[in-house]
């Protein structure tokens, strides 16, 4: 089996700026330009540095994959170091990395690729994402092919721009075509057979076309989820490459369809800048997905210490109240400038093992264009996601149960893919009291209900490899004493305990979220946080198995201060059996928003202000005894 591969050898060039910005200049039309002929003294570049790109990215796939494969025009091969190309390399990309961001300038005028004819028959001729076709060479090309009737042709269409190139659509055995994604898309030109068609835009046999976008693989059904936007691949356009020569490379050797993407999927996620992965590796990482994701690791990695999950998870119902409080608009802008605040703050990774988000960010796109859960991912935060759908009132009462289970497998399905690696499911239980002072809710019926609830939820998630926080939370706001959120909270627990050992819930890949143990809001006495830490301490200790991964507290209302002071009195009666830390939205995020008011012109002074919450929250998890200076 041999490979014909036609396409340019480029050499890309990666020039790591400091973050300023006058290394550009832009013109009138908007153009920005950087003169390469600077001196380093001058410009301060602090890193160069260069690969193959381009066709050299195929033939090395390919070479990973076992397959032999020849770049027209070029003697490239590897030897100890790796690739190299004895014959000039056609153009330099050059990828200036500035400020965390990549941006990537093409040569203006485009070397053509050449192509002589060879004297054998190749099995397959591949037109890779680099080739610049002429009329001259396409001639050239359709004469071989006239000749070598049983080559397959495959071809690498990034638009419909190049008439030559889709001059020899018609003859393809195979076609690899981006289409843009919904978040970018200015990136490239579509071909999305939804977008109007120009009238130049030939349509694609869907048979033989497979579709890239920025976030999938698709091949009609079938679709597998993959962020191009790998930010240590320093190109999105190397990931392409990557994700083109694997699916081709694998249809060769026999695999299907469903198995090719996947294993062109792997290989995007798992290769490192010019060394992709070898076809051993890749079957290894495909056969065992449960390698990839442990989640009981995943779940210890979420609570591990003297850090805590930030919850930015606010429905869209939430955050249209919390913003409507400050007049904020609640536009999609605002909610992006507003969640990026807490994710651009520097240094989050010191604080935070994951963050819970809600489906709106997680689909969403960070402003240097990489997905928000990829971005999470490089900083080593775990990405979540909060998948139940809200409160429903149970007939005839006044109290609640979670809505959300239907259909919840598939959507759990696709967050998986989508990179997210726990879930979140809150379940509300209001205090309410009878004239004589008595607990009249939660009912059992209320509670019995919610815990089987959450309990289903719960294996949904494990059977989809996701990690489920269960949130039972006992909402602050109300009139009871601290006696009764006791004894609510251990009637909770033991309800859940049940359930989820019930519907075999693994525990050591399973997190408990809870409210801590004090009196109502509207309650006559204030709890101390010494009577806090000590009640919540002891119900905890009383209440929640041993091998539960981990415990985290939401902040339900409490002032960020109070939450803060209470989360250091819980921690001093540690060490617990289980690690026990924060989850806040409010406590941590409040501050924050107040100091934004809507204005990125304050985005910096709200950044602050959410790292002062952090700070003060990672403090207080130090107060363990154990930990105390001797
Ligand atoms: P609060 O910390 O604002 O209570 O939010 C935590 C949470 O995730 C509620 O579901």
């Amino acid at each position: 089996m041999n490979i014909l591969i036609v396409g340019n050898v480029l050499k890309d060039v990666y020039l790591n700026l400091d973050s300023r910005t006058e290394h550009f200049e832009t013109d009138k039309n908007g153009t920005k330009w950087l003169d390469l002929s600077f001196d380093a003294s001058e410009h301060r570049y602090f890193n160069r540095n260069s690969n193959y790109g381009g066709a050299a990215i195929s033939f090395e796939v390919l070479s990973k994959l076992g397959l032999e494969s020849t770049v027209s025009g070029s003697n490239i091969q590897f030897n100890d170091d790796g690739l190299v190309a004895s014959d000039p390399v056609k153009a330099y990309r050059y990828l200036l990395i500035a400020d965390g961001g990549v941006t990537y300038f093409a040569p203006t005028t485009h070397q053509i690729t050449t192509f002589t004819p060879p004297a054998e028959s190749y099995d397959y001729l591949y037109i890779d994402r680099s080739a610049h076709i002429d009329s001259n060479t396409a001639n050239k090309i359709i004469a071989y092919l006239e000749i070598s009737a049983k080559t397959k042709l495959v071809i690498y269409l990034q638009n419909f721009d190049n008439p030559h190139l889709v001059s020899l659509i018609p003859r393809a055995n195979l076609i690899f075509c981006e289409k843009s994604s919904k978040s970018n898309s200015n990136r490239d030109i579509s071909a999305d057979s939804q977008a109007p068609a120009s009238e130049s835009t030939p349509s694609l046999d869907p048979t033989k076309t497979i579709y890239f976008s920025d976030d999938s693989l698709s091949f009609q059904e079938i679709t597998e989820y993959v962020s191009m936007n790998r930010i240590d691949l320093l190109s999105h356009l190397t990931a392409y490459s990557i994700a083109s020569a694997t699916v081709l490379g694998s249809f060769i050797l026999g695999y299907s369809v469903e198995q090719s993407l996947n294993l062109a999927q792997i290989n995007v996620e798992y290769s490192k800048l010019n060394s992709t992965i070898p076809l051993s590796r890749l079957q290894e990482l495909a056969e065992k997905p449960e390698n990839k994701n442990d989640i009981e690791l995943i779940a210890a990695t979420l609570v591990a210490p003297e850090k805590g999950i930030l919850a930015a998870d606010e429905s869209g119902g939430s955050i249209h109240k919390k913003f409507a409080q400050l007049e904020i608009d609640d536009t999609y802008d605002n909610r992006h400038d507003y969640r990026n605040i807490f994710f651009t703050t520097d240094g989050l990774e010191d604080y935070i093992n994951g963050i819970i988000l809600f489906d709106e960010t997680a689909r969403d796109s960070t402003d240097n264009g990489q997905t928000v859960v990829k971005y999470l991912t490089s900083k080593r935060i775990i990405p979540g996601i909060k998948v139940d759908q809200g409160l429903e009132k149970f007939p005839n009462s006044e109290e609640t149960y979670t809505k959300g289970l239907s259909g919840l497998s598939t959507r759990l399905q696709e967050y998986y893919q989508m990179g997210l690696r726990f879930a979140k499911w809150r379940a509300a239980f209001e205090i309410r009291l009878d004239d004589n002072g008595k607990i009249l809710t939660p009912t059992d019926h209320a509670i019995e209900e919610n815990c089987k609830i959450l309990a289903e939820y719960a294996a949904r998630c494990q059977a989809a490899n996701i990690v489920p926080i269960v949130e039972p939370e006992i909402v602050y706001d109300g009139y009871y004493s601290i006696d009764q959120a006791a004894l609510t909270a251990s009637r909770i627990f033991d309800t859940l305990f049940n359930k989820l050992d019930e519907y075999k819930v693994n525990l050591r890949a399973c997190i408990l979220k809870c409210s801590m143990v004090l009196a109502g809001k509207q309650y006559e006495t204030k709890s101390t946080p010494e009577e806090i830490g000590a009640r919540t301490a002891e119900i905890l200790k009383d209440h929640v198995p041993t091998e539960l991964a981990g415990i985290v507290f939401l902040s339900g209302g409490q002032t960020p201060e109070q939450a803060t002071d209470n989360l250091a009195a819980v921690t001093s009666h540690g060490p617990f059996p289980w690690p026990v830390t924060f989850s806040f939205a409010r406590a941590l995020q409040d501050p924050a928003l107040y100091a934004w008011k809507g204005d990125n012109t304050n985005a910096d002074t709200a950044r602050s202000a959410f790292k002062e919450r952090l700070i003060a929250n990672c403090e207080a998890l130090k107060k363990r005894p154990d930990k105390k200076a001797k």
